[in-house]
C-alpha cells in the first residue's frame, strides 16, 4: 500500500538501474508513469525513456524534488559529484537508497543531509529476478516498503552493518563469480569426455540449477539432501571423500577471506 501512493526516482541508469527499472515495472510493483530518472550522458536519457516511457530529468536536483524514494544507482566514484548539488533539496520524509558498494553511512549521511538512508547489495542474477539483496537501514521505520520495493529483484535479506553485511557481499556477488568458476571446471570435464560444448554447458546449468530448486522446495538441511544422493560405497561417496581428502572446504574459505580483506581494501579508498 505505501509503494502505491508514491514516486520513486532512479539516479543513474546504467545497468544496475535498468535492472531495477524493468523488474519493478514488469511485476506491477510500480506504474512507469511513478517512475522517474536522471543520467549524465544524454543518450542513455532518450533511450531509457524510449524502452521504458518512464518521466526524465535533466538534472539530479529536479529528480531528488520529484522523489519520495530514491535510488542512487551510480559507480562509488560518482557518488560525490551526483549528490552534491542536491544538498538542499533532500528531505526528511525520503527514502533514500544508496548502491554504492562499500560506501558507508557516515559519509552517506555528510553527502545527504535528510531523508532516511537505506544502503543495498545485489548480486548480477537480479538482471534476471532471480538475485539476493541485502539492505541495512538506519532504522526499522521503512522496513516493509524496502522489503515490497527489493522483492521483485530476487531474496531479501535484512542485514546488521559490519561482518555481516561483509560476508553477505563477498558469498552473494563475488559469490555469483565464484559458482561460475566452478561451472567452468564442470564442463571441461565433461567435454573431455566427448560431449560437445552446448551440451556440456546444459548439462551443468540443469545440474546446477536442478540442485538449487530442489534446496529451495525442501526444508531439509544440505547434508539431509546430500545423503538422499549418495549410497554407502556408491560412485557419489567415492567423489566426496576425495573432495573432503583434498580439503577443498578449505580452498573455498580462503577464497572468501581474500574476497573479503579486498573488500575491506576497496572501502579504505
Ligand atoms: N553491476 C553490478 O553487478 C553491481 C552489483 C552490485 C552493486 N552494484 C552497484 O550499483 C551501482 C551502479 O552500478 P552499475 O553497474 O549500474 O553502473 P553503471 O552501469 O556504470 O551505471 C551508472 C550510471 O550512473 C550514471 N551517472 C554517473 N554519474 C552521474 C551523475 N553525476 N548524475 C547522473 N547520473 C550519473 C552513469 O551515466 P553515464 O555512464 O551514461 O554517463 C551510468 O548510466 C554501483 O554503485 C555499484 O557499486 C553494481
Amino acid at each position: 500500500m505505501f509503494l502505491k501512493s508514491r514516486k520513486l526516482g532512479i539516479l543513474g541508469v546504467g545497468n544496475m538501474g535498468q535492472a531495477i527499472i524493468k523488474a519493478l515495472i514488469d511485476s506491477g510493483t510500480f506504474a512507469a508513469s511513478r517512475i522517474h530518472f536522471s543520467n549524465r550522458s544524454s543518450g542513455k536519457i532518450e533511450k531509457v525513456k524510449r524502452l521504458y516511457d518512464i518521466n526524465a530529468h535533466t538534472t539530479n536536483e529536479e529528480l531528488v524534488d520529484n522523489s519520495d524514494i530514491l535510488i542512487i544507482a551510480v559507480k562509488p566514484q560518482d557518488l560525490e559529484e551526483a549528490v552534491e548539488p542536491c544538498r538542499s533539496s533532500f528531505r526528511k520524509d525520503q527514502i533514500i537508497i544508496s548502491l554504492a558498494a562499500g560506501v558507508e553511512f557516515k559519509l552517506l549521511r555528510r553527502l545527504i543531509p535528510e531523508g532516511h538512508l537505506t544502503r543495498v547489495m545485489l548480486n548480477t542474477p537480479v538482471f534476471v529476478r532471480k538475485g539476493v539483496v541485502g539492505f541495512l537501514s538506519e532504522n526499522d521505520l521503512y522496513e516493509e516498503p524496502l522489503r515490497e520495493l527489493l522483492s521483485p529483484l530476487g531474496a531479501v535479506i535484512k542485514l546488521e552493518d559490519g561482518d555481516p553485511f561483509e560476508a553477505f557481499t563477498v558469498a552473494s556477488s563475488s559469490g555469483t563469480g565464484f559458482i561460475f568458476e566452478l561451472m567452468s571446471y564442470w564442463q571441461d570435464w565433461i567435454e573431455e569426455h566427448g560431449i560437445s560444448t552446448e551440451e556440456a554447458r546444459q548439462i551443468v546449468v540443469q545440474t546446477f540449477l536442478g540442485t538449487a530448486a530442489m534446496a529451495e522446495a525442501s526444508q531439509e538441511t544440505f547434508e539431509e539432501l546430500q545423503n538422499k544422493v549418495t549410497s554407502k560405497k556408491g560412485m557419489t561417496a567415492a567423489g566426496l571423500e576425495s573432495m573432503r581428502s583434498l580439503e577443498i572446504e578449505g580452498l573455498m574459505r580462503m577464497s572468501f577471506s581474500k574476497a573479503a580483506q579486498r573488500y575491506r581494501e576497496l572501502g579504505r579508498s
